[in-house]
């Protein structure tokens, strides 16, 4: 029996990116789907596509609009999910906005737009959805970054959310394993989505060169490592042997690490 047959999974930020491909990883692999994001189209679309991947038709796949920085609302969203689906077997919380921006140019604004859907949008999902798991046991992936394990030029507001997001899964692994709920934080390098090729248009090339030094990788990459990460249940799930490798020596070696990070910037400084 697959691991991932028949389970219900929820995915928050399931129409785009690294959401969708794990969607579509998962429907391979005969799991009912839970979508929830913003925009209905989006939703839509990935609903229609995930169905041709799906191993039969009996695999559920829904769609629910939903803003998870929208406490209030996304609440409501979630309470209709699970009337209609059940509760959770496995939640992914892959929305998450991004951004690139030196921290005097940041106005608090963005500071806080960024934070409130990357941190308290996770902190809000799990909010309401770690009760209704508690029955039967679960897994939540919350998605992070590999700028949520090392700090990196460029992102002050987006890698501060994402260090946030690994220190609350941290807590949350400890407290809620004896309830059966077992928690694993996915951080990936740059992947290539519609967030990344958004932000092309405003990264510096010295910002471009130190982070690519931990690798790019494809959504479908993301997804088989996700989903392996998933069925081995490693805490920490980074995807790719060079990011794992840079975090390995920023780990180990950070005075080294951060002299390398600066090295290269100054090389590509213009
Ligand atoms: N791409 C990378 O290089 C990279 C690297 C490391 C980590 N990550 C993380 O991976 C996750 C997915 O990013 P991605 O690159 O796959 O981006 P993406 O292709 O832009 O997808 C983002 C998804 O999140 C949804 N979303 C955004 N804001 C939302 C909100 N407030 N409420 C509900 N849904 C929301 C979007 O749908 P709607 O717009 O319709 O709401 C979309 O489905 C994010 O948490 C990101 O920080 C990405």
């Amino acid at each position: 029996m697959d691991f991932f047959a028949n389970k219900t999974v929820y995915i928050t930020g399931g129409s785009s990116g690294i959401g969708l491909a794990a969607a579509h990883a998962l429907a391979q692999r005969g799991a009912h789907l839970v979508l929830l994001a913003r925009d209905k189209k989006k939703l839509d679309s990935a609903a229609a596509s995930l169905r041709s991947s799906a191993r039969s038709s009996a695999q559920k796949i829904e769609t629910f609009i939903a803003d998870v920085a929208d406490a209030p609302r996304a609440e409501k969203a979630l309470a209709k999910a699970v009337r209609a689906c059940g509760a959770p077997d496995i939640l992914i919380n892959s929305a998450g906005a991004g951004y690139f921006g030196a921290f005097t140019d940041t106005p608090p604004e963005i500071f806080q737009r960024i934070f409130k859907t990357n941190v308290f949008g996770t902190q809000g999902v799990n909010h309401v959805l770690v009760p209704v798991m508690k029955e039967k046991g679960g897994i939540i992936v919350n998605v992070s970054s590999l700028g949520g394990l090392i700090g990196m030029y460029g992102y002050s507001a987006y890698g501060g959310s994402k260090y946030a997001v690994v220190g609350m899964s941290e807590a949350m692994r400890a407290e809620l394993a004896p309830q059966g709920i077992r928690v694993q934080v996915l951080c990936p390098p740059e992947v290539d989505t519609p967030m990344v090729r958004e932000e092309r248009a405003s990264i510096t090339p010295e910002a471009l060169a130190v982070k690519l030094m931990a690798g790019q990788l494809t959504v479908d990459q993301v997804a088989r490592v996700l989903l392996r990460g998933i069925e081995r249940g490693s805490f920490i799930i980074i995807p790719g042997f060079l990011a794992r490798s840079t975090w390995v020596l920023s780990r180990f070696f950070p005075r080294f690490s951060r002299k390398v990070s600066d090295l290269v910037l100054k090389m590509n400084r213009k």
